[in-house]
């Protein structure tokens, strides 16, 4: 539900960054002061990720909420960084599971300094964040990051046993994507419940608002994997299917489409490889399934918009409305 003010005046992605400049400069300062170690191919990765760019979402989405709910101390700051680098820390792992070679319109780190160092350094970010954590010195902080991280790790175990696995079902694939990608956006948004002191049916509905948005928001990444501008997402197209990933795009074609069509899809999934890239296309095209994945995150970034109703009427709130309609129209 958007509010009446939301819907006379939307917002774009660049007035939510300038609605919170200077937090967001600090949480960079931040960023740049945590990533330093005394070991230099670590400070090497960790500024070819992080220097990079990337949308900054999930603290934009701590800062917001933590805005939106009147927060007046300092951690967020401290916050908003540290889930930055358990983000950065998923991607450094995601991309040697995944093979990728480009992120952030870069070589991944990866293909310029092999998966060993990838690795390796992903555990130290990983490790920083959880020193800041601690630094932060609130058990609820603690247990909802040690939970999140927990549910990540085993949202993408899932989906390593998903790969090249035709029969994976809908329901399988939804709780991969709340897993490795949903969980992160709600403690994003809970933890500045939790800072600011809520109530449990206030930090409840901004959980589920995260959680409902980063739902939205990877399956509209599984679509961008077979449709996006390389250049302007800044990855590669087509990494799902060339690792024989069973994304709902898939599911919903082989579920729909003809025996030819549905047999098509089972031997890209099965083989990998982007062999047969341009007929897979064609098919969760025609069958309707980009259609289909997109009509569920509408109605993902629908209910996470429902959840904002109880919140307090301001630009802040206005901005969370804002991200929810982005995490479905976005192309990069
Ligand atoms: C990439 O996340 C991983 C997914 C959950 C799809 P983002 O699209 O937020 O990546 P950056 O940080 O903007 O590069
Ligand atoms: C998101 O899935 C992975 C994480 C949550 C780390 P993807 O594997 O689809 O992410 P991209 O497309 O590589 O960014
Ligand atoms: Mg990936
Ligand atoms: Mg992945
Ligand atoms: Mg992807």
């Amino acid at each position: 539900m958007r509010t009446p003010q939301a819907a006379a005046k939307p917002m774009k992605l660049e007035d939510i960054y300038t609605l919170i400049t200077d937090d967001m400069q600090r949480v960079n300062q931040c960023i740049a002061r945590r990533l330093h170690s005394e070991i230099a191919l670590i400070n090497q990765i960790g500024r070819h990720i992080i220097d990079s760019g990337g949308k900054r979402l999930r603290p934009v989405l701590h800062l917001l909420t933590a805005r939106a709910l009147g927060y007046k101390g300092d951690a967020h700051i401290d916050c908003a960084a540290l889930i930055e680098f358990i983000h950065t820390a998923t991607l450094l792992h995601d991309d040697v599971v995944d093979s990728s070679e480009l992120r952030r319109g870069q070589g991944t780190a990866n293909a310029l300094w092999g998966n060993e160092a990838s690795v390796l350094v992903g555990d130290f970010l990983y490790s920083r964040a959880f020193q800041m954590m601690v630094g932060i010195g609130n058990m609820q902080v603690m247990a909802i990051l040690a939970d999140a991280t927990n549910t990540i790790a085993e949202g993408e175990v899932q989906q390593l046993l998903n790969i090249h696995d035709p029969e994976t079902t809908e329901t399988r694939y939804l709780q991969v994507i709340h897993d490795k990608t949903a969980k992160l956006f709600e403690s994003a948004t809970q933890l500045a419940a939790v800072l600011c002191e809520q109530p449990p049916a206030v930090e409840t509905a901004i959980a589920r608002y995260g959680m409902h948005l980063g739902t939205a928001f990877q399956l509209v990444d599984d679509v961008l994997d077979y449709r996006a501008n390389s250049s302007e997402i800044g990855k590669n197209i087509g990494d799902d299917l060339a690792e024989g990933k069973p994304t709902l795009p898939l599911i919903h074609a082989m579920r729909v489409g003809t025996p030819a069509q549905t047999a098509c899809i089972r031997q890209a999934i099965e083989a990998g490889g982007l062999d047969n890239i341009d007929a897979v296309r064609l098919a969760i095209e025609s069958t309707g399934a980009i259609d289909y994945t997109a009509r569920l995150a509408q109605s993902e970034a629908d209910k996470a918009q429902a959840c904002l109703r109880g919140l307090p009427d301001s630009i802040y709130t206005q901005a969370l409305h804002t991200l929810a309609e982005f995490s479905i129209t976005r192309t990069y």
